[in-house]
Parts: structure tokens; C-alpha cells; sequence
């Protein structure tokens, strides 16, 4: 029922995207015994709002703060799957540090689909979107980005694996998380290599 009705936001926000968060989190949900229930509203609500898609960030939290009243879910677990939404997103790595385990859950399970194979198609798909560069080879990764500079979107795609992506496994909250997060990790290096052996005619 709330898929359908998400689906039909027509926000243009990638619903595939929900879909695989939330079935990451049931799984490490599973493995590291946090209430799935949880997991899988803050999984299925956590980019509705965004304040790319809203208003503010403040439209944002009081239209899923809607939604939760319409599916008459108990006022605590409301609370709960709010401050979730509120605390999890990236904004270039700097945000507080998490006090839920169902937070750290849904947390890992975002960033889980920002790298290995579904990353990597991600982060092509948004700097083509952008209209930025699939890499440039004068053009060095920055360090240290403060909200304002991740949120402006810049750069070239292959910087965004040095400026985000690279980075996200020794972030994991979860020891279910990092273990899935070390073989993703794995794979997006050994694309990098590849990536640069053919961009220099080595291969
Ligand atoms: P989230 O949904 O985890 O909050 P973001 O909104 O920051 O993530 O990013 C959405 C997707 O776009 C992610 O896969 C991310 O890696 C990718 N992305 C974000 N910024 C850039 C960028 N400047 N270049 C390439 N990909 C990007
Ligand atoms: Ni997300």
C-alpha cells in the first residue's frame, strides 16, 4: 500500500532506490537484532524529506509526520522514525553521531547503495545529470568538503569515488554493514584501476 502510494508522489525521486534501502535494512536489521518495523518505515520515508524534493527540510519532515498520522502509527514509534530521518543523511560526512541502532541500521543501508556495482552506476547517472565530467585529469579531488560544498554538486564523477564513495566503508555503524561494505569496496577499487589503465592506454 505504501509503495503504491509513494510511487505515486511522481517527485520523480528514484522509488528503486527506496525499494533496495529497505530491503538492506531488513537484512542488517535481521543480523544485528533492531526492531524491523522501524527500519523498514524510516527505510521506505527517508528521502521523502529531502530538502532537494521540499520546500525546506522542515515541509519535508511535517509531510512524513502526515503520512505516519494517516497510517496511525503509535506516537513513540513516530518520534523514533522521525529522528531517523532527521539524523541519517550524508551532507558530506559530517553529520552527529547517531545514538539509535535502528538509526545506524537504516544509515548503513543508504550509503550501502552509494557504492559497489549499484554505486557506481549512481554516481554516473548523477554527474551525467549534472552535466559534469566523467573525470578531468587536472582537476584534484578536494578534501574536507563542508555541507555547502557536497550539496552544490560539482566536480567530476571520478572524484566523487575520492570525495565520497572511497570513504563510506569506515563509516559503517554496523559489523554486518562494514562486512558488506569491505566486498562493495573491493569492487569499486578494482574499477578504478581498470578505470585508469584504460584512460592511459595501458590496457
Ligand atoms: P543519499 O540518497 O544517500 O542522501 P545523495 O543525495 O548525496 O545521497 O546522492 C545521491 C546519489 O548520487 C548517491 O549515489 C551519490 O553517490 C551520488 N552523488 C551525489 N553527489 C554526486 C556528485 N557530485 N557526483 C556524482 N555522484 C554524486
Ligand atoms: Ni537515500
Amino acid at each position: 500500500m505504501l509503495k503504491k502510494e509513494l510511487e505515486n508522489e511522481g517527485t520523480g525521486h528514484d522509488w528503486w532506490h527506496i525499494e533496495r534501502v529497505t530491503n538492506l535494512a531488513n537484512r542488517i536489521a535481521d543480523e544485528e537484532n533492531a526492531d524491523p518495523f522501524i527500519c523498514t518505515m524510516s527505510a521506505l520515508l527517508h528521502d521523502l524529506a529531502d530538502e532537494k524534493l521540499n520546500e525546506s527540510e522542515e515541509a519535508g519532515l511535517k509531510r512524513v509526520k502526515n503520512w505516519l498520522d494517516d497510517l496511525k502509527i503509535p506516537q513513540l514509534q513516530q518520534e523514533h522514525i522521525l529522528y531517523i530521518i532527521k539524523t541519517i543523511s550524508y551532507k558530506g560526512g559530517q553529520g552527529p553521531k547517531l545514538t539509535s541502532l535502528e538509526a545506524k541500521v537504516v544509515q548503513d543501508a543508504d550509503r550501502l547503495d552509494a557504492i559497489g556495482a549499484i554505486g557506481i552506476a549512481r554516481c554516473f547517472t548523477y554527474a551525467g545529470s549534472k552535466g559534469n565530467l566523467i573525470h578531468h585529469p587536472d582537476v584534484e579531488p578536494r578534501e574536507g568538503m563542508t555541507k555547502e560544498e557536497y550539496s552544490k554538486r560539482d566536480g567530476t564523477a571520478i572524484n566523487h569515488f575520492y570525495e565520497k564513495l572511497l570513504k563510506l566503508k569506515d563509516l559503517m555503524n554496523t559489523r554486518t554493514g562494514y562486512n558488506i561494505a569491505k566486498e562493495r569496496h573491493n569492487m569499486m577499487k578494482q574499477f578504478l584501476a581498470e578505470f585508469f589503465d584504460e584512460w592511459s592506454g595501458k590496457k
